[in-house]
């Protein structure tokens, strides 16, 4: 088995512990209504990759009930969570990887902490896949933990599941989105206390094609 086929066996297996503990934080809910603001358009098509629970697309469909969301991951028991959690979404199990085979454009893409489970290589293809599947001055999100790349390695939940965790660094994110032409127009960052009492940076661009 592959790193990344192991990462997303352990996702579908932790699905209702992450629904548990991270469906209602509220942290950043700041930088989600700055993706709206950036949008403007009413009745915009939305498309969340790595969706989790659907806590992002629940926060998006109470702020913004005429949003049309497609809301994907690639854990089928994370997809079934986000359909309980937000029924009026539309779902489909989807890689990251393979996000060149949807037909549609979308206003806006939101990708919440999905870059860690992806290498840097799949990343600079994933900014190419969004950009083409953006209208014209459509909005991308996406958050993240900077840091070194090679940190990045296999981390051991108390269940002794592993998933492997990419650490990316900024100055090569932001090469790689100015490159393929998006424009920054958020850069946020948000600390996130972890449970052993140590405190990590999150951070969050929005950007504009
Ligand atoms: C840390 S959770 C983030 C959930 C939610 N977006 C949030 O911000 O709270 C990471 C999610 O990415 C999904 N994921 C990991 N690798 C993926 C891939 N290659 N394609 C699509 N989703 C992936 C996992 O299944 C998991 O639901």
């Amino acid at each position: 088995m592959d790193s990344y086929e192991e990462t997303h066996e352990t996702w579908n297996r932790m699905a209702k512990l992450y629904e548990e503990v991270f469906m209602d934080l509220d942290i950043y809910n700041a930088s989600y209504d700055q993706f709206c603001e950036l949008i403007g358009t009413e009745e915009a098509a939305i498309l969340e990759i790595g969706c989790g629970p659907g806590n992002i697309t629940k926060y998006l469909s109470k702020q913004q009930p005429s949003y049309k969301i497609l809301t994907t991951d690639v854990a089928p028991n994370m997809i079934a969570l986000a359909q309980k959690n937000v029924p009026n979404a539309t779902f489909k199990i989807l890689d990251i990887r393979q996000l060149h085979t949807l037909k549609k454009l979308f206003h806006g893409v939101i990708i919440g902490f999905a870059l860690p489970y992806i290498s840097k290589e799949d990343t600079i293809q994933l900014f190419k896949n969004v950009y083409e599947k953006l209208y014209s001055e459509g909005i991308l999100y996406i958050s993240f933990v900077a840091g070194n790349y090679k940190d990045s390695g296999f981390i051991i939940g108390s269940s002794g599941d592993r998933s492997y965790f990419y650490y990316h660094h900024i100055d090569a994110i932001t090469e790689a989105l100015l490159s393929q032409g998006f424009i920054i127009k958020r850069h946020l960052e948000v600390p996130y206390k972890k449970r052993n009492d140590t405190t990590e940076i999150h951070t969050i661009l929005i950007l504009q094609k």
